[in-house]
C-alpha cells in the first residue's frame, strides 16, 4: 500500500482537543479514571520540532503514544499531513507507521536483546518495503548515525548507551519517516553523551527535513533543539511559546518553576532561583484539582484560581498561556488579550480555548 501523499496544506501533525483517560481500579475496587491527556491541541509543521515538556507523570509519553496512533485517543482528533488517523485500524494505519516513528527514552529495554543490528534496522526497512537482504541501506544508515556498516553484526548489549540510541534512530529512519517523536531521548545518557545525540538529531533534521516532537521532564534539554515548546501540567498544556520567548519572558508560574530547576554554575543566582522551585507533589490525576490545577502548588494562586480554569489565552511574543495572573505581561496586554482560538490549527502559536473566566475576569487578574 502506497503511502497516503501529504498534500494537504497545513501542519503536518494537527492535535485538536485530544483527551485519554485510562480506566482503572482505586483501592475498594471502584471505577476511576487516570486523567492523563486532558483537551490539548497543538499541531507541528514541516521540518519544525516542537520541544514537550512537564514533570513525569504530566502525560507527555501518552500525548506522544496519542499523536502516532500506538494509542487511541477517548476523545479529540489526530490529523496528520491533513488526514483524519484518529479512529483508523491497524490495516489502514499502515501506511502512516512508516512516516511516523517513535525513540524511546530507554535504547536497551526498545532494542530486541536477541536480534543483531542489522536484523533490528533491516525489519524497519522491511516495514518499507526496502527488500529483506539490503545491506547496503543497512551499513548506510548506520554511517547516518554516526556507527559503522561492521556494528550491524552485533548485538545491543555490545554497545554503549549513546550508540543504542542512534542506533534506536537509524531503526527510526529506515522508513523514511516524516515525523519523529523523541520520548526523552537522552534522558538516561550521560551529560556529554546527550550533547552528540542532540548535535546528531540536529543533523539529521537538517539533512533529511523531519519533523520532531522533543519530549523531556525538564527545560534544559530542549532549549536548543526546539523552535516552540509546550508545557504539560496535569494532562494540559499550560504554557506554549517560541523557544526563546518562552525561556526569556515565561509568562506560566509553573514555566517559572521549571525554568528555577535548571542548574546554573553561578551558587548566588542558582539559590535565587531556588524561591521559585516547584512545590510539592503532583497530585493525583484521577481526581485533578478543580479550577487550575497548579492551584495547590502555586505560590500565586487566589480564590479565582481554585474556582475557575483558566483559558489559553494569546500574549505578544508567540506566547499563550493559561493563567489567571500571568507573568511577564503589561497590564495592557493583559486586557488586550484574546484566547486562543479553537477552530483554526496552523502550526504556529494556536491553541483551543478552554472553558474560562470572562473578559471581567480577566481584567481583574490585570489589575493583581
Ligand atoms: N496504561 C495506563 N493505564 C493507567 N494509567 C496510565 C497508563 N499509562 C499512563 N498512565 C498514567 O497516566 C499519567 C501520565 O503518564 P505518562 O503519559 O507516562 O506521563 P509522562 O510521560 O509525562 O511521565 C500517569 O499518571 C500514568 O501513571
Ligand atoms: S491560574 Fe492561578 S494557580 Fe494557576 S498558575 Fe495562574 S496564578 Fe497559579
Ligand atoms: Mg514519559
Amino acid at each position: 500500500m502506497t503511502a497516503p501523499a501529504g498534500d494537504a496544506v497545513g501542519p503536518l501533525l494537527e492535535l485538536d482537543h485530544l483527551r485519554m483517560l485510562f480506566p482503572v481500579r482505586e483501592a475498594g475496587g471502584k471505577r476511576a479514571h487516570v486523567h492523563a491527556v486532558d483537551d490539548v491541541s497543538v499541531a507541528v509543521g514541516e521540518g519544525e520540532t516542537l520541544g514537550l515538556v512537564g514533570e513525569s507523570g504530566c502525560g507527555k509519553t501518552t500525548l506522544a503514544r496519542c499523536a502516532v496512533r500506538l494509542l487511541k485517543p477517548t476523545a479529540g482528533t489526530v490529523r496528520f499531513g491533513g488526514h483524519d488517523i484518529t479512529s483508523l485500524g491497524p490495516r489502514s494505519l499502515r501506511p502512516y507507521r512508516a512516516q511516523m516513528q517513535i525513540v524511546f527514552q530507554d535504547p536497551q529495554g526498545s532494542l530486541n536483546p536477541r536480534k543483531r543490528v542489522g536484523q533490528i534496522i533491516g525489519a524497519g526497512l522491511r516495514l518499507a518495503g526496502g527488500g529483506r537482504g539490503d545491506d547496503g541501506r543497512v551499513g548506510r544508515l548506520l554511517n547516518q548515525v554516526g556507527l559503522a556498516p561492521e556494528h550491524a553484526n552485533r548485538f545491543p548489549h555490545e554497545f554503549s548507551g549513546g550508540q543504542r540510541q542512534r542506533i534506536g534512530v537509524a531503526r527510526a529512519l529506515a522508513v523514511n519517516p516524516r515525523l519523529i517523536v523523541l520520548d526523552e531521548p537522552v534522558s538516561a545518557l550521560d551529560v556529554s553523551i546527550q550533547a552528540q545525540v542532540i548535535n546528531l538529531l540536529d543533523d539529521l533534521q537538517e539533512e533529511l527535513g523531519l519533523s520532531y516532537i522533543f519530549v523531556a521532564h525538564d527545560l534544559s534539554v530542549v532549549r536548543h533543539v526546539s523552535d516552540r515548546i509546550a508545557v504539560m501540567y496535569l494532562g494540559k498544556v499550560v504554557e506554549l511559546s517560541p523557544a526563546e520567548e518562552l525561556y526569556n519572558r515565561p509568562v506560566h508560574p509553573y514555566t517559572l518553576s521549571l525554568l528555577a530547576a535548571i542548574p546554573v554554575p553561578d551558587p548566588r543566582l542558582s539559590r535565587s532561583r531556588a524561591r521559585h522551585a516547584v512545590r510539592g507533589e503532583l497530585p493525583s490525576p484521577i481526581d485533578p484539582p478543580g479550577g487550575c490545577r497548579y492551584h495547590t502548588r502555586c505560590p500565586a494562586a487566589t480564590d479565582l484560581c481554585r474556582q475557575v480554569e483558566p483559558p489559553l489565552t494569546v500574549y505578544p511574543g508567540g506566547h499563550q498561556a493559561a493563567c489567571h495572573h500571568p507573568l511577564n505581561v503589561s497590564s495592557a496586554d493583559i486586557a488586550a488579550a484574546v484566547r486562543s482560538p479553537a477552530s483554526s490549527r496552523s502550526a504556529g502559536p494556536d491553541l483551543p480555548a478552554a472553558p474560562g473566566p470572562s473578559a471581567s475576569d480577566l481584567r481583574e487578574s490585570a489589575a493583581r
